[in-house]
């Protein structure tokens, strides 16, 4: 169930509530694509760094270890070790990602496994199936996310496919909930939009599926080479169409500055692999912009990544000594980067819900704005 308790123009402060816990939106949810978060993460880092919500991926876990096996095991949450909600992707943008060779027919999708190149299935019963064995709090329609030079006959096609897709995927669900051996029978299901850059493929298809009942509606198909501009467009365009006492969920998004705009257009719920993917690779988020620690700039500098953060990074350890760490290939060096990038985006989304609380959120979202641009000066 859904409550919006607070509004500031389009932004809401919500609660989530789930069988594991209740989630507070607006929410950053930290991906961990395979059950884990890349960068040498634990579950149980998760807690000190203001973790929600744990994003995981049906297409990987499938491939590996196996969703059977992760069923027998006593479903994600016990297999890793985290008692709080995950979501799980559906699959469908994975295998248009990754998977090679691949047919999409009206049944669903074949294509080779990119771990060792064997053929696969995926339709909507098969999506739900396995993410019914992994028992998530959250499971994702299976959709297709045309590519963005798709053309406009092509996305039309697709669309009303996915939409197709969406009716068995809400059939399917409800058969595996009511289910004997099913892990979490109160698994939730979200829907997702698509159509491209037409604004109006995306309110028809946003109204399709509004008429069928689901517990959060996604934006799909988005920060796949489009403008920022486009991309709030699209927002701002099909928000309005989408059930109001539902959230939002803007798929695969973003940057500090794309989740401060979207939440402004009635955004709910984020996820992206910028912070960890950032991480690893030496960038860190700052409210002055974005450092690049292996600048030598760093050599020297005995001050914490951000002045007064306490992640786990920040609370003992130096620019310096963990700029050292990266250039040395220690894998301490990427882990402090990953933890303190999510305790970043943890804390901004902690800061909008209390921005929005406060009916604040447009100087709060200015000012931080404003801060950003410091290290690109
Ligand atoms: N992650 C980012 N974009 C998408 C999308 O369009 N569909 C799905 N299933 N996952 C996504
Ligand atoms: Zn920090």
């Amino acid at each position: 169930m859904f409550k919006v308790l607070a509004k500031d123009g389009a932004a809401k402060y919500g609660r989530f509530e789930t069988v594991h816990g209740t989630i507070e939106t607006p929410v950053f949810m930290n991906v961990g694509t395979a059950g884990a978060i890349k960068g040498a993460v634990a579950a149980e880092d998760l807690k000190e760094i203001k973790t929600q919500v744990e994003l995981s991926n049906t297409y990987h876990l499938h491939v590996r270890p196996g969703d059977k096996i992760v069923k027998q095991l006593g479903g994600l949450h016990r297999f890793m070790n985290w008692d709080k909600p995950i979501l799980t992707d559906s699959g469908g943008f994975q295998v248009f990602s990754l998977a090679g060779l691949r047919k999409i027919k009206e049944e669903g999708v074949y294509f080779n496994s990119h771990v060792d190149g064997r053929k696969i299935f995926m339709g909507p019963e098969e999506s739900m199936q396995i993410q019914s064995n992994l028992a998530s709090t959250i499971a994702m329609a299976f959709d297709e996310c045309p590519s963005s030079v798709a053309s406009r006959d092509y996305i039309e096609n697709s669309v009303a496919r996915t939409a197709r897709w969406l009716k068995r995927c809400r059939k399917e669900m409800n058969r595996l909930n009511g289910l004997e051996d099913t892990i979490n029978k109160n698994q939730m299901l979200f829907g997702i939009n698509q159509g491209g850059i037409y604004d109006d493929v995306r309110i028809e298809h946003a109204k399709a599926i509004s008429d069928i009942d689901l517990d959060g509606y996604a934006i799909g198909g988005l920060a796949v080479g489009e403008s920022h501009a486009e991309m709030y467009r699209i927002i701002e365009k099909v928000v309005p169409y989408l059930p109001g006492d539902k959230p939002v969920y803007l798929m695969g998004v973003g940057t500090p500055a794309n989740i401060l705009e979207a939440v402004e257009r009635g955004v709910d719920f984020f996820d992206c692999v910028y912070p960890s993917r950032n991480g690893r690779h030496g960038h860190v988020y700052t409210n002055a912009g974005k450092l690049n620690l292996f600048n030598a700039k760093y050599e020297t500098d005995d001050r914490p990544i951000e002045e007064g953060c306490q992640c786990p990074a920040c609370k003992y350890h130096t620019r310096a000594y963990i700029r050292h760490l990266l250039k040395a290939k220690e894998m301490l060096g990427m882990r402090l980067c990953v933890l303190h990038n999510l305790y970043f985006y943890n804390t901004m989304m902690e800061e909008i819900r209390e921005a929005i609380k406060a009916g604040r959120y447009s100087e709060y979202k200015n000012n931080k704005l404003e801060g950003f641009k410091e290290n690109d000066k």
